[in-house]
């Protein structure tokens, strides 16, 4: 299969993995042909990229963290919590247990984590996605960074909870097209100090857990919110969760933004890291596991030619070994004369400058 920008799509191409619209319902279903309704109507959606049977398997998982059953699993959980939040009664988080429990098992069972930052964007749920790939994410970081299992576990949790508290945001501010006023401003920011309330008062959780719903847009150079801690004063779970809290973040459509390119979203990341405000071991950590480019992606190299992406190095994701599909002058390379490059061999001025797909 091969991951394809809509735009690319051509009706009739066979859908390789479930387009799904979260809570269980599939937009699209593997293995259908994809008719130009189906094109339009996920375009609508926000729906950036979808994968594409080509007859060869994909070397890693789509997105290389957790599977997608897992995925599921947790968005339904996280969907039926901030269903039933009103009512506290019935706030069970069993279902987040074992979806977090899920999660874990499968960040460890995969022997080699890879990030592909090319995964399907949609924002009518995007507090649910958003806690489900934030939390893959940062378990992914957290085993690189060698955490145990337990910790694993309160990340987990903290993950999948830790933007509860924008339940007690009005949805007209949390999707407010245009600038927000001071006060609206407030409201967003105080969705960290709800969350810890919640978990705090009506959960029997590790205490951990609510400091990552307070905690995670703390700066480590003290400019973050709602407490302005510093450095140290940040749990370190929380500090990882921030970085990928704002990585996906800023690769995400919202209504007052449009999705950053990869190469806008790692500069910032990796400059947040040598300004002080994430973690600088983190970030690095994090940076390393990050496929910016998977494969499939057409890229164009510094010396303008382009090329598409047959495999990723794990020695360096960002200098992948690519396929030459034009010369420097943007003639095409007849397919029989195609000729593979390998990125990291090679002088610099065959960088990756930006992908095209
Ligand atoms: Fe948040």
């Amino acid at each position: 299969m091969i991951l394809t920008p809509l735009n690319l799509v051509n009706a009739g191409s066979i859908v390789a993995m479930d387009v799904s619209a979260g809570a269980g319902r599939a937009l699209v279903k593997k293995g259908v042909q994809i008719t130009s309704r189906d094109l339009e109507d996920l375009h609508r959606r926000g729906i950036t990229h979808i994968y594409i049977e080509d007859g060869n398997e994909l070397s890693t998982k789509p997105d290389g963290t957790i599977s997608e059953a897992t995925r599921q699993i947790a968005l339904d959980a996280v969907t039926d919590l901030f269903d039933h939040i009103e009512d506290f009664r019935r706030f069970n988080l069993s279902r987040v247990k074992i979806a977090a429990e899920r999660m874990v098992d499968d960040i460890l069972a995969n022997e080699e984590i890879n990030v592909q930052v090319q995964d399907i964007r949609q924002h009518d749920d995007y507090t649910f996605k958003h806690s489900v790939n934030v939390t893959a994410l940062s378990l992914a970081l957290g085993r690189r960074a060698g955490l145990p299992r337990d910790e694993l576990m309160v990340l987990a949790l903290g993950g999948l909870m830790h933007d509860i508290g924008k339940k007690m945001v009005p949805l007209e501010i949390l999707n407010k097209p245009s600038r927000l006023t001071d006060e609206e401003k407030r409201a967003i920011e105080e969705h960290t100090t709800k969350g810890f309330e919640i978990l705090s008062q009506h959960t029997n959780t590790d205490p951990v857990i609510w400091s990552l719903a307070r905690q995670h847009h703390e700066s480590l150079d003290g400019t973050g919110y709602p407490d302005r801690r510093k450095g140290k004063d940040i749990h370190n779970l929380a500090r990882m969760l921030q970085i990928v809290d704002q990585w996906d973040a800023l690769r995400s459509v919202r209504p007052y933004k449009p999705a950053w390119s990869n190469e806008r979203v790692i500069h910032t990341i990796r400059s947040s890291g040598e300004t002080g405000r994430m973690d600088p071991a983190y970030v690095k950590l994090f940076l390393k596991m990050v496929v910016p480019y998977p494969q499939g992606t057409v890229v164009q190299l510094a010396d303008g030619r382009m090329a598409s992406v047959v495999a990723v190095n794990r020695h360096d994701p960002a200098r992948p070994v690519v396929m030459l599909l034009s010369d420097r002058n943007g003639r095409p390379v007849p397919e029989d004369q195609r000729t593979h490059l390998e990125l990291l061999q090679e002088p610099p001025e065959t960088a990756i400058v930006k992908s095209l797909s």
